[in-house]
Order: C-alpha cells, then structure tokens, then sequence
C-alpha cells in the first residue's frame, strides 16, 4: 500500500549513482531511487553497507564515479553551493566541539550558513527549545550526554531551515528511551515543519517506526525499496507461534518436513516460531503434530513479521547478528574524537 498523499514532488532523484573508492571499493553500486517531498525516507542496512557514502554524494562532500542525483532540483555535481543552501545535514560522526556551550556551536553553524547574526540568535534559541536543551544552551558540550550531542546536531543542522535535511544514523549508539526522544523531534520535523528527512539507520525499529518508505541497503545496492507493511507483505505467509510442555524436538524435526512449513526455530522455553505459508490452513495441521508427538500445547497465535525477517528474506542474513553492542560502538567513537584533538 503506497501513501498517496506524501508522492508529491521528487525532492531527491538518484540515478544509477556508483561510488568507487580508490579505484576497488564499491561502496555504492549503480542504485537509483525517488524521494517525495515530506516523506521520512529511510536508508537500513548493516555495517559497511554504503549509507554513508550514499549521503556523502547526496550532500555533495563526495562526488560521484559514474551516475548522479539531483537534490532539491540541483545537480550533485554541477550545482554544489545551490545544493548545500537547500539541505541540512546532521552527520554520523559528531562535529561539536566540546568547548564551546551549546549555544556557541549553533551560532557557529549559522555563521557558516550565513545567517545574519540578529536573526541567528532567534533561530538558536527557538532551535535549542525545540531539542529542550534550553537550560543547558550556556553549557560546554563537553558536559553533555550522547543523546544532548544528538539533539545538539539536530539543533545545528536546523539552522538554516533546510527544506531537507539528512540524518546519518541519528540515534547510534543511544539507549532505547533517547533514541525514541529524538524519533519524536524527527517526526515534529517532518509534521510541523514539512521538512523531508532522508534517514540512515542499521536499527530496524528505527526504520520501523520512523520511516515511510525504506530502501534496504546491503553491499552498495538496494535490494529492496517499499513502506514498511508493504515489506513485511512482500515476504508473504504467516508467522504461527507456539508454546509447548515437553521436549520440542521431536515436533521441531516433523514440522521441517512439512511442505507448508517454511521455517522453524525454537527457543528453550518452549516456544517455537513457525514461517508458514498460510496460518489458516496450517494451523490445525500443527496441533495434530503436537498431540501425535505426545506434547501438550499450551499456547498458539499468529504473529505479523518483523522488518528482521523482511531483511533476512533479501539479503539472506539478519541484521541482529551484525549489530553491535552500541554502548561500545559509542565509546569507541568518543575515543576516536579525543585521539584526534
Ligand atoms: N574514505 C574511504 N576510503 C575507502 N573506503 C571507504 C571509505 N569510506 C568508506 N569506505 C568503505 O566503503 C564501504 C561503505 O562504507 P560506508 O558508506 O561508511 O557504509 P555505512 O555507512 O553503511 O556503514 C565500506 O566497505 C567502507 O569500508
Ligand atoms: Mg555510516
């Protein structure tokens, strides 16, 4: 099901774009795509799979090696200045510098952009009660937590109202309840302001929850581009759930035999996650299996696929046993930040 009413103009249009670095890496392979204004459009994929990249060129610090893209209606490569003037850009690494307050990084960002210094200051202080850092704006940076330095970055790349802004992974390395903090100020945006916001993420709640449309991304290619319910639709069939008293194995080896049967997995309490191709037609199949291998059901329902399991189908792995602990994911780039100062 496609949302009519965000397939308004293109805002970003990307045509066969190729990134090869130092003449071997293919960071991004010959992909093409659309981006309507007011859409959340969402980048996921693992690790190295060419995000970054992808947003390099779009806001045009990399140029491309072959194909190219027009943002905001200007050219990538021919048409840098008017491209930059459009968009706003909120990095994956964090850019603020930590001795300044935060007010002092913002107003920085402005002088950048040009903003006129009377009319910096409003739009500041407007921007640091939008990410409620308010009361810590004459704070250095240095005090601030992960997700106040987010917010700072979001504040920043607000600054010279950018009719689309980029967010490189903008929640790396938060915990759960700061990551749904920013998705909230990230949806404001794109309602309050009807900003477009081209996401990168390698969290699949956050694509998820956060995006309208998803293009998933793995080794420099798209492998797949739709809303999310049209993912999980995509993929086809039911996921049956059952619980069960007794050792599963048994169950576990007969119901792999099933034709109807796509997959099977099982936890060690009990419970097993069957892909099927139809719930309703193979569900009463199950529960013989349980009674005839002498187990008692104790519990059965029907669950919709995850966005894991939209991904597993496509790129055949799944993202969870590549994410890494992002605790340490943010350590080691605050590490890396101080190792260069
Ligand atoms: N400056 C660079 N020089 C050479 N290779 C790079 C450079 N930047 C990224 N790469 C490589 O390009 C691929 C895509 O990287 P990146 O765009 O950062 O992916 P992602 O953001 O999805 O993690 C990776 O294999 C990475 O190692
Ligand atoms: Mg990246």
């Amino acid at each position: 099901m496609k949302r009519v009413n965000i397939m308004q103009g293109k805002i970003i249009e990307v045509s066969n774009l190729t990134k090869i670095y130092d003449k071997k890496i293919k960071a991004v392979d010959d992909i093409s795509f659309d981006v309507f204004e007011g859409e959340i459009f969402g980048f996921l994929g693992p690790n190295g799979a060419g995000k970054t990249t992808a947003i390099n060129v779009l806001t045009t610090v990399l140029k491309p090696t072959k194909g190219g893209a027009k943002v905001c209606g200007f050219d990538v490569v021919n048409q840098q200045t008017e491209v930059r003037k459009s968009i706003g850009v909120v990095p994956q690494e964090l850019t603020a510098d930590e001795d300044l307050t935060g007010l002092e990084n913002i107003l920085l960002c402005a002088d950048l952009y040009g903003v006129p210094k009377a009319e910096a200051k409003k739009r500041a202080n407007d921007l640091l009660e939008l990410v409620e850092l308010s009361d810590a704006a004459k704070r250095r940076v240095e005090t601030y937590s992960g997700g106040m330095r987010r917010r700072l970055e979001l504040a920043a790349g607000l600054i010279n109202r950018p009719k689309l802004l980029f967010l490189d992974e903008p929640t790396l390395g938060l915990d759960v309840q700061t990551r749904a903090a920013i998705w909230k100020y990230i949806r404001s945006l794109k309602e309050e302001y009807k900003m477009t916001l081209f996401v990168t993420t390698h969290y699949l709640e956050e694509a998820d929850h956060l995006c309208d449309r998803i293009a998933i991304i793995d080794h420099g290619k798209i492998v797949k581009l739709d809303t999310p319910n049209a993912l999980k639709d995509s993929i086809g069939g039911d996921i049956m759930e059952i619980a069960v008293e007794g050792d599963p194995q048994p169950l576990i080896d007969t119901l792999k035999k099933m034709p109807t049967v796509r997959e099977v997995s099982c936890k060690e309490d009990g419970t097993c996650r069957i892909k099927v191709k139809s719930g309703e037609q193979t569900a009463p199949e199950i529960i013989n299996v349980v009674i005839n291998n002498g187990l008692k059901l104790k519990r059965i329902w029907l669950s919709e696929p995850t966005l894991d399991e939209v991904y597993l189908e496509y790129t055949g792995r799944s993202i969870r046993q590549e994410e890494g602990s992002s605790e340490a994911a943010f350590k080691q780039r605050l590490a890396m930040r101080r190792s260069r100062r």
